[in-house]
């Protein structure tokens, strides 16, 4: 089977101006592998405000640019929201959505993730959907049904050609900024199921397809052992991403594992 390529995305959250955005890509370009193996996609995700400024600092860079979230609709009276459109024209490939954080702080339901997929489809951008458990979830023993129904919801309506086009994370809202990752078991557990669940919905074939991300208290020190895992096809990262020479580190570690 050919080797699947790794997405390694750094979700900045609600960090960074423009100029400390701008200064990260100065310093983060001069950290990058000197030959970087075509096998590792490395992505950003700035908040809306330094998007621009990103997309023009990462112009002859081996980086993609994403969004944190979007609107559903392509414009109209949503104050305070950004639509795919916006984003596209902005330079974003991806785009997050269902976001744990979204869910938990900002009434994201699994029906407006829905929406905002097939927002994303329908322009041409890749949606990065994240599904995962509470601490609480895990601890009833509900992780597999909690991810079955996040992941069906989301992706109700979406025709199995778009399996390339969309991408899952799988992050554990305990692991989340926790300092406690996943165990390489817990992750191996949790990827198998979501394929078994893309399976399902699309077929062998087309989820199996589906690449699947981990994310939750990603470092330097462990990226190594989750991307040992063959069902894991690169990291969603938080924290740890915020530092150049921290992300160039995971980076580095990718780039020797494809
Ligand atoms: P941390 O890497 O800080 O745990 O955050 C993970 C995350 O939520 C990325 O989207």
């Amino acid at each position: 089977m050919a080797q699947r390529q790794r997405l390694i995305v750094g979700n900045w959250k609600m960090h960074k101006t423009t100029s400390e955005a701008q200064a990260f890509v100065k310093q983060l370009a001069g950290l990058l592998p000197k030959s970087p193996s075509a096998g590792v996609t490395i992505i950003l995700a700035p908040p809306f405000t330094a998007l621009s400024a990103v997309a023009d600092a990462i112009k002859s860079l081996p980086i993609e640019l994403s969004a944190q979230d979007a609107h559903w609709e392509d414009l109209g009276a949503f104050t305070g929201e950004v639509s795919v459109p916006m984003l596209k024209n902005a330079g974003c490939r991806y785009v997050i959505v269902g976001h744990s954080e979204r869910r938990r702080y900002f009434g994201e339901t699994d029906a407006t993730v829905n929406k905002k997929v097939g927002a994303a489809l329908r322009h041409g951008l890749r949606p990065i959907l994240c599904v995962g458990e509470t601490w609480e979830q895990r601890s009833n023993g509900e992780t597999k049904q909690v991810l079955s129904s996040q992941l069906t919801d989301a992706l109700s309506g979406i025709e199995k050609d778009r399996a390339d086009d969309i991408v899952v994370a799988y992050e554990p809202v305990w692991a989340i900024g926790s300092g406690r990752p996943a165990t390489a078991e817990e992750a191996l557990d949790a990827h198998r199921h979501i394929r078994a669940t893309a399976a399902t919905l699309w077929g062998q074939e087309a989820g199996g397809r589906l690449p699947i991300l981990y994310g939750g208290s990603v470092t330097p020190d462990n990226i190594g052992e989750f991307l040992a895992i063959r069902e894991v096809d690169g990291a969603l990262i938080g924290g740890a991403c915020l530092d150049p020479a921290q992300f160039a580190k995971i980076l580095a570690v990718a780039h020797t594992n494809s």
